[in-house]
């Protein structure tokens, strides 16, 4: 298995803020997990955990994240954000910009945010994000990328749901990804805590893959069908539905309409 060198990440660091310190392992439960723990311990805003696997991986709504040594960039951001309360849900999104934004400049790949945190190339899910929170001491952004899978390298279940790079063509470094990530995470942060809150919502309108599109949202049991008409510069996602607009802050989108018109994806 291929080890992450981190003099390699270093080397490809441009932000000013978020410059490690790197902890890496092979396996940990979870990568946010060694964040919290260390962010209790009073570890400084940059730290970053990086592992090959998982044994305890989590992802939203309760699920597992599966990752199969080696085969992904696994790692938790740990930030100290001075920002009110209401920017936090920001951050998720700020990181899925930064994702994809790196994953444009070093492959070419179209990879799109896809509301509320997923990172999606042709309706595939690449990259999953997790931003947990301590308010207001810390928040953890926790993002795995699937890099080398093949589809059988998926469960079942996902196979169709999910793409890797490799099954996308490219192989980009791990560690030049790794670095490119958090410079763009970087420099949307200080975007962020400058309180560029319109120039932000415009770089996501750009990168949202739902906007235009039937979807069908889940809120914890309900569901919200309609046309995804826009983001608000707080997070949401407002759905044009036959009652009226409906603006959602929490839920996924458990459907929507590829760019096939007949189709859903
Ligand atoms: C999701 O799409 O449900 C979010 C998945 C987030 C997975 C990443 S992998 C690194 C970090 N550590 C975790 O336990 N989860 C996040």
């Amino acid at each position: 298995m291929h080890r992450l060198d981190i003099g390699l990440v270093q080397q490809g660091l441009r932000g000013l803020r978020l410059r490690g310190p790197f902890v890496y392992k092979e396996s940990v439960a979870s990568t946010n997990d060694e964040a919290r723990d260390a962010a209790l311990a009073g570890a400084a805003e940059g730290s970053t955990f990086i592992a090959e696997t998982q044994t305890a991986g989590r992802g939203r709504q309760g699920r597992q994240w599966h990752s199969p040594p080696g085969q992904s960039l696994l790692f938790s951001v740990l930030l100290r954000p001075a920002l009110p309360p209401q920017d936090f849900a920001l951050l998720t999104t700020i990181a899925g910009l930064a994702v994809v934004q790196a994953s444009a400049a070093l492959t070419g790949c179209d990879a799109r945010t896809k509301w509320p945190n997923d990172v999606v190339i042709a309706g595939r899910k690449l990259v999953g994000i997790l931003t947990e929170a301590r308010l207001p001491d810390f928040a953890v952004i926790g993002i795995g990328v699937n890099v080398s899978q093949q589809p059988d390298d998926f469960p079942p279940e996902l196979r169709s749901k999910a793409t890797s790079l490799a099954i996308e063509g490219v192989a980009p470094s791990r560690e030049a990804l790794l670095a490119e990530m958090l410079n763009r995470l970087d420099a949307l942060y200080d975007m962020l805590r400058s309180g560029c809150h319109q120039e932000l919502l415009a770089l996501r309108r750009q990168s949202e893959v739902t906007l235009g599109r039937r979807v069908i949202a889940d809120l914890a049991g309900r569901q919200v069908t309609g046309t995804a008409l826009d983001l608000t510069a707080d997070g949401g996602l407002i759905i044009r539905t036959a009652a009226g607009d409906e603006t959602i802050h929490s839920g996924e989108i458990v459907k929507m309409q590829s760019a096939d018109p007949e189709g859903w994806a």
